[in-house]
């Protein structure tokens, strides 16, 4: 285990009820899969499992998600919260604010740091960004009540060289300050756990403000899967809000990319 992953558990045991039972593993295929698998085991809520690297890290949509060894952080915790399954997709977005928060909280420039509908976390570059965190909620349903759901994160923290044409960015490379990914992980969890629960039982009322001043997409031109818009906000189902030719649409799944200005 690299240095800065050392102590994870005792930082975990100050800062949040999450992380418990923690497993750390040097390599696996996906931290998803372990913690689904753990569900079905009967692991309890809050149970942990974090990775040095994974052979079949997954993005949504099929997407895959590479990270070197030991560099960054890959981890899925496990949620058995009893909620309606319509409150499951925007959970991803509170997730986002956690990661946005703690990783903001290492930056110069705070402000920098967004949450980009549905489930990124993005660093303002320019009039673009670079990607720092992906998200991916997954969830057992039985009937209209959720099982279990697992919450999958990769976040980039000392990873300095990425693949060419990839717009990623990674805490290294936004701040010169030493981060350990234990106390950022820490900071997550606490984070998560903080707002979770409240979301899945009472909606996104109570970070929807948060959510709003940290939005990516908002006054963004930007394609939809084809239609076109602006970013016109977040709703409180989640729903990213695009306005086009006078009319404001609520979008609930897609691929959100910029819009390019037409050349003159
Ligand atoms: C995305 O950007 O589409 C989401 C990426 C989520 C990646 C994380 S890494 C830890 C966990 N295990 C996986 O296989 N995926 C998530």
């Amino acid at each position: 285990m690299s240095p800065d992953l050392v102590g994870l558990a005792d930082v975990l045991l100050a800062k949040t009820r999450l992380g418990r039972p923690l497993r750390l593993l040097r390599e696996t295929g996906s931290t998803n899969d372990d913690a689904k698998e753990g569900a079905r085991d009967g692991a309890p809520h809050g149970a942990l499992w974090v990775a040095e690297t994974q052979t079949s890290g997954r993005g949504r949509q099929g997407r895959t998600w590479v990270s070197p060894a030991g560099e960054n952080l890959l981890f899925s915790v496990l949620l058995r919260i009893p909620c309606p399954a319509r409150r499951v997709p925007p959970l991803a977005l509170v997730c986002g604010l956690a990661v946005r928060d703690a990783v903001a909280a290492c930056l110069p420039d705070p402000s920098r740091v967004l949450v980009k509908w549905p489930n990124d976390v993005v660093v303002r570059h320019g009039e673009g960004w670079r990607k720092i965190a992906g998200i991916l909620v997954e969830s057992a349903v039985v009937g209209t009540k959720v099982e279990y759901i697992v919450v999958g994160i990769g976040l980039n923290v000392h990873t300095r060289v990425f693949p060419e044409g990839l717009e990623a960015t990674s805490v290294a490379l936004e701040t010169e300050r030493p981060v350990s990914r234990a106390d950022l992980l820490g900071d997550v969890l606490e984070r998560l756990d903080h707002d979770l629960e409240h979301a899945a039982h009472r909606g996104l009322g109570l970070m929807h403000g948060r959510l709003v001043a940290h939005d990516a997409l908002r006054g963004r031109a930007v394609d939809v899967e084809g239609a076109l818009g602006t970013g016109a906000g977040i709703d409180l189902d989640g729903r990213l809000l695009v306005e086009s030719g006078g009319r404001v649409v609520p979008v609930a799944s897609g691929e959100v990319s910029l819009r390019r200005a037409p050349r003159a």
